[in-house]
């Protein structure tokens, strides 16, 4: 269809539509699926928010697009890449958030890996991190599956401190990573 940014075996990543917007609203509304995300959003800002996506769904270089499962066609996830200054630097997040009924079947490493293909493979990028609550060992181990090595515990505004993962280009970390403890 158009508006497709890539494909996997099971799962499409595409451009917003004004039909996603209840089911972007039911995610990013979820106390489970937001746990690690800052929590529930409230519902109104939210559907202001997707409704205005939807009348102007250029592709933003960076952003989340929703996930859908082909074999139903139901919106199962919301990901993509998102520009984030860490610490001074510009750095590029990738991005997985699942629907909490999809959760288990692979759907997060699936769309986490095809994404990250495309970061580096079509847009040009040479990195990629993910910034992780530390209690958000679901997460960590989806970044690990995708290739992301451990680099650094980062503040992040507010006072949270969260796990910095990365992964470079052909595979190469460029630091040197300290044993734990
Ligand atoms: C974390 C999250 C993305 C995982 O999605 P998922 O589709 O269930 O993940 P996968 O099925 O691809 O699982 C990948 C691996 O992580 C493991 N895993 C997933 N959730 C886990 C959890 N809560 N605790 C421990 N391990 C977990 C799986 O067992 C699997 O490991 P395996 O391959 O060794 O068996 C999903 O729970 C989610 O969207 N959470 C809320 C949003 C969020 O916190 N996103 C991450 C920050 S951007």
């Amino acid at each position: 269809m158009s508006g497709t940014i890539l494909e996997t075996d099971r799962l499409l990543l595409r451009l917003q539509t004004v039909d996603d917007v209840p089911a972007l609203v039911a995610l990013w509304s979820d106390p489970d699926v937001t746990r690690h995300l800052g929590g529930p959003r409230e519902r109104r800002f939210l559907e202001e928010e997707f409704g205005k996506t939807a009348r102007d769904p250029e592709p933003e270089r960076f952003d989340l697009w929703p996930v859908i499962e082909k074999v139903t066609g139901l919106l199962v996830g919301h990901c993509g890449l998102l520009d984030k200054d860490i610490e001074g630097t510009v750095e590029v997040e990738l991005v997985y958030i699942i629907r909490a009924a999809s959760w288990g079947m692979g759907y997060a490493s699936e769309i986490a890996a095809a994404i990250r293909d495309h970061a580096f493979r079509v847009m040009g990028m040479r990195r990629l991190v993910a910034l992780i609550e530390p209690s958000n060992t679901g997460s960590e181990r989806v970044a690990v599956k995708v290739g992301m090595r451990f680099d650094r515990e980062v503040p992040r505004p507010g006072g949270a401190r969260k796990r910095l993962y990365l992964v470079e280009a052909g595979g190469k970390v460029d630091r040197v990573i300290p044993p734990a403890g």
